[in-house]
């Protein structure tokens, strides 16, 4: 089953945002399946964020997405990382759309309140960056198939 990594930013943890965030996605159905806080030091953020070495915003990113405490989390389920891309929204929140995350709860490109994954291949490595294999669970949901048709 396709998964993927979900950080509740630093500006969104400080807001107090972290509860209303996990929740929107887990309103879609996707199944969380880890969970866990921490703050990134320099090393992980970089290799987190190493598709974006050397553009402009590189260095800024690094330091807000290390500046204080962050929620990682995995959800699973049909087209995880479509859907949660979607309940997103776009990465400028200036041009996401009322009902996504950003789009309700940002206003600034940096100070985006959420990540995740952008591809199926992209997703198990930074899954694995922040989860050992045994932190992510794997468990029966009552009532899955009014969730999932099979
Ligand atoms: P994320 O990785 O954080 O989920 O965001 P994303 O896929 O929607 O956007 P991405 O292109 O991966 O960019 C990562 C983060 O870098 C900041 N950014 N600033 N032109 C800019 O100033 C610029 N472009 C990107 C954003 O904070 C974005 O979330
Ligand atoms: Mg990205």
């Amino acid at each position: 089953m396709e998964r993927t990594l979900v950080l509740v930013k630093p500006d969104a943890v400080q807001r107090g945002l972290s509860g209303d965030i996990i929740s929107r996605l887990e309103g879609t159905g996707l199944k969380l399946v880890a969970l866990k806080m921490l703050q990134m030091d320099r090393e992980m953020a970089e290799r987190h964020y190493s598709i974006h070495r050397g553009k402009p915003f590189f260095e800024g990113l690094v330091q807000f997405i290390t500046s204080s405490p962050l929620v990682a989390a995995v959800f699973e389920g049909p087209k995880a990382v479509e859907i949660v891309r979607k309940v997103m929204g776009e990465t400028d929140p200036a041009q996401a759309a009322p009902g996504t995350i950003r789009g309700d709860l940002a206003l600034g490109m940096r100070r985006n309140v959420v990540h995740g994954s952008d591809s199926v291949e992209n997703s198990e490595q930074e899954i694995s960056l922040f989860f050992s294999p045994e932190e992510v669970l794997s468990y029966e949901r009552h009532g899955e198939r009014w969730i999932i048709e099979s």
